[in-house]
This record gives structure tokens, sequence and C-alpha cells, in this order.
């Protein structure tokens, strides 16, 4: 081989894997902050002797548009809609939908969305994959794909997504990643434009992701679920079993509020992650689990997002706050947009209150870092491009940035200007610990990457 041509051949592999993704890149920069809102994947409210297909009350739609104008003021730009269309048909082949009204709810939630400026992903919830089914069952998931893209393939690329499978389990590594190329493959031959989000295996686990070849397709968003520590935002979840029935469990780790242990968890898994709790439950190993997450996503260059986080309402709620918080810090950080699983349900934000602001608890407020509202105004949102709260603080000072899409650099000082720590901070959510600071009154000074100084706050540590 020439030299002009293998210079050649590797400009052309180098820019091929440079502008690999740029779509997905460019469109999951749009993700933000998320929202599950479960609705039109409660099938369980649907009869067996109907196979669950009567499981949507049509008349659940309208009060959905409330919940998506308060979605839209607490500053929510992506919605991530489950849907369980695999009972919106019977089974029979060619697997066509006995539900056509069903889309009506859809279709609506798609006319809110557009007008309040929301991405939406559309998401196959509740599959019945299984090893012993493979062929038939993929092509039960192409056949109803394709009448959803029917419907949906014409809408703005830049803001509907289809998510093409929730949470394979069950199912070799390699069967999953064998499927998920065949599903693929058949949906865009019928959809160009389109970026699809596909997951791993393991419920969508990290390890999961860990596990998947990017595949060929170069539109393809990736994602994955995060709900480490499970011992603590599972606990008391009725559906998972013996293991997590150790209720009070505190997020982080905090030995003198930890509960006993529920003797129902004796030589279950549940005894083991409550003896590692306290190595567990804390933001540094969360974030280092998430690092397999971020280390796959820069290794194959491919855009990579949460689709779900949460915790179950057993947990308290100051918990529930940290968790939230924990959680963002850490997907942001590695600039990883994120849905919160869920609106109004088990998981619920709102702790069983109705949805709105005022059904959020102030802990709550602050996790979502729901701006300071203007009471005079008509609750207008106060926009504060650098929130830093709380302050006073204890222990943990919370740094939120919306102010330039570059890092930039925290120094703490004490009163006569001497640097006692410096940091760098991201863009979005930042979680700094200040528990070892002795208590007092600290100046703030944040400077750009050159070291000029940008503006300086006041800090009261208590
Ligand atoms: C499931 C929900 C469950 C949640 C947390 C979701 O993917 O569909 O039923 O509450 O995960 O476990």
């Amino acid at each position: 081989m020439t030299k002009k041509l293998t210079i050649f051949i590797f400009s052309f592999l180098f820019l091929q894997t440079a502008f690999a993704q740029s779509k997905a890149w460019d469109r999951h920069a749009t993700f933000g902050k998320g929202m599950n809102l479960s609705w039109l994947e409660n099938y369980w409210n649907g009869t067996v002797e109907n196979g669950f297909m009567d499981y949507l009350n049509m008349n659940s739609v309208a009060s959905k548009h409330h919940d998506l104008e308060v979605m839209k003021e607490m500053g929510i730009n992506t919605l991530r809609l489950p849907v369980c269309f695999d009972v919106w048909e019977d089974g029979e082949y060619p697997y066509e939908i006995d539900m056509p009204q069903y889309f009506m709810a859809l279709d609506s939630i798609l006319e809110w969305s557009e007008v309040l400026g929301f991405n939406v992903l559309i998401e196959y919830h509740h599959g019945s994959l299984a090893e012993n089914n493979l062929e038939e069952e993929t092509e039960r998931i192409i056949a109803i794909w394709k009448q959803v893209v029917e419907r949906y393939g014409d809408r703005d690329p830049e803001k509907v997504f289809f998510e093409i499978y929730n949470e394979a389990h069950d199912i070799e590594f390699s069967d999953w990643q064998n499927v998920l190329e065949i599903i693929v493959d058949s949906l865009r031959a019928f959809d160009e434009d389109q970026t699809f989000i596909v997951g791993g295996g393991d419920y969508n686990s990290v390890r999961g992701l860990s596990n998947l070849i990017p595949l060929e397709d170069d539109n393809i968003i990736y994602t994955f679920h995060y709900y480490e520590p499970f011992l603590f935002t599972h606990q008391g979840a009725e559906w998972v079993g013996a293991e997590v029935s150790t209720i009070g469990v505190p997020y982080p780790y905090i030995g003198s509020e930890m509960p006993d242990r529920n003797s129902l968890t004796d030589d279950t898994w549940g005894e083991n992650a409550y003896n590692d709790y306290s190595k567990h439950g804390n933001l540094d190993t969360l974030r280092s689990w998430v690092a397999d997450a971020k280390l796959w996503s820069e290794v194959n260059n491919r855009p990579v997002f949460c689709g779900e986080f949460g915790s179950y309402y057993k947990a308290n709620d100051a918990s529930r706050c940290r968790y939230t918080k924990a959680i963002r810090a850490i997907m942001e950080c590695n600039d990883m947009p994120w849905c919160y699983w869920e609106w109004d349900q088990g998981f619920s934000l709102f702790d069983g209150a109705v949805p709105g602001l005022d059904g959020l608890s102030d802990c709550m407020l602050d996790a979502w870092e729901i701006p300071p509202r203007d009471t005079t105004q008509n609750n207008v949102l106060l926009n504060d491009p650098c929130r830093i709260y709380p302050n006073p603080t204890e222990n943990i000072l919370y740094v939120e940035r919306t102010d330039l899409d570059v890092p930039m650099v925290l120094n703490i000082c004490d009163p006569s200007g001497r640097l006692i720590r410096g940091m760098t901070l991201c863009v979005g959510l930042n979680e700094i610990n200040i528990s070892d600071l002795p208590t007092g009154i600290y100046g703030l000074l944040f400077l750009d990457m050159d070291g000029d100084r940008l503006f300086g706050r006041k800090l009261v540590k208590h």
C-alpha cells in the first residue's frame, strides 16, 4: 500500500469515528432533566380475562395536560413515556393493534408536548421476550413497532424518540445483542431519521450496558437504569420480595439512623446488602459504579443517558431528597442526562401529594433545584444562573450552574483571603462536601479556567 493511500484510509477512518453518532450526540445534548410519566404501562389496571387489553381508561388522558404543565414549570425538558404495547394486541399473527383508540392517548401527549417543547421518548415497556420465545417474540415486537413508527415516524426527529425495549432480562447478553440488532435494522428500514434508544440486558443495568457492543446504526442513544443501592431505593417494594423488607434505610449511610435488619431477609441477598451498606451507601461508591457507564460511552464514542433512577415512597423523605441530589450530581458531572422514575406513583417525587409545585416538600424543591418563585409576581420562577445552596450549610454545598457551558474553578477562601480548597466545577449540578471545614464564614471565588475572576459569594458554614 502506498503511503498516500494509507494516510487516506486512516484519515477516512478517523473522520468516520469523529462524526459517527453526531446526530445522536446533538439530540442527547438537548435531553437535560427528564421525567418518566408512568401511566400507559399500567397494564395491571386491566382484567386477566381480557389479557389486560382493557387496561386504559381513556378518561384519564385529559388530566395529563396539567401534569405536563407542572413538569414544564419544574424545568423538565424530556418526557419518557413507558407504554405497554405488549397488550395493545392479542398476540395473534399478524399482531395488528386491536386497541387503536389507545393511540389517541399518545397523540394527545405528543401534541401537548410539542407545544410545551418537550422531547418525548416513546418506550416499549413490559415486553415478553424470554430465552424460549426469542424468534417469535422478536417478530412480534417488530410488527408492533412498525405500526407505532407508521403513526409517529414523521414527527420531528429532534423531539420524538423511540426507545426499543425496556429492561431486557433473563436473556443471555449475546442473545439480547442479536435480537436488538434485528429489531433496529428492521425498523431503520421504515424510519431513517428518528433516533432510537437502546440499553443492555440485565434490566438495563450498567453491567448490561458494559456488555453491549455498540450497534452499527449511527443514530442511537444508549441508556441504562440506576437504582443503586437497591437496598435503599427499593426498600419495602412488594414486587421485589423479602430481600428488601428492611424499611427505614437512610441515604447516605448514617450509622445512628440505621434500622434493625428485618429477619425476613435472613440468608437472602438483602442480608449481605444490609451488612455492606456502610461501605456502599455513599456518593463515592455510587459514582464509582456509574463510572463504567461513562467509560463505555467514552471508549465507544456513543451518547449515554440514564433513563430511570428514583426511590420507593417507603424510604424517608429527607433520604429520598438526598438521593435525588446525589444521583443528579453524578449524572450531570458525567454529562449524562437523566429521567426520574417516576411522576405520580410509587416512586413519586410528590410522596402521595397531588402533582404540583405546592405538593413538593421543601427538600424535594431543593433536590430538583426548582428556583425560588417570586410570590409577588404570580409565582414566576426567578432565574439564577448559578445557585449556591443551602447557605448556611453544615456538610454539603450544592452549586448548580446553567450560566456557562464550560467548566469553571471554585476557590474556597477564609475571611483573610487565604485559599482553603480549590476545585473544578462542571456545568450542571455539583455536590461539594465541606463537612471537614471549621465553622465560620468563607469566601467562594469563581474563576474561569484561565484563573480570571468571574464573581464571588459568601458562605456560612455551621
Ligand atoms: C418498572 C416499574 C418499577 C421501576 C422500579 C420500572 O422499570 O416498570 O414497575 O417500579 O422500574 O423498580
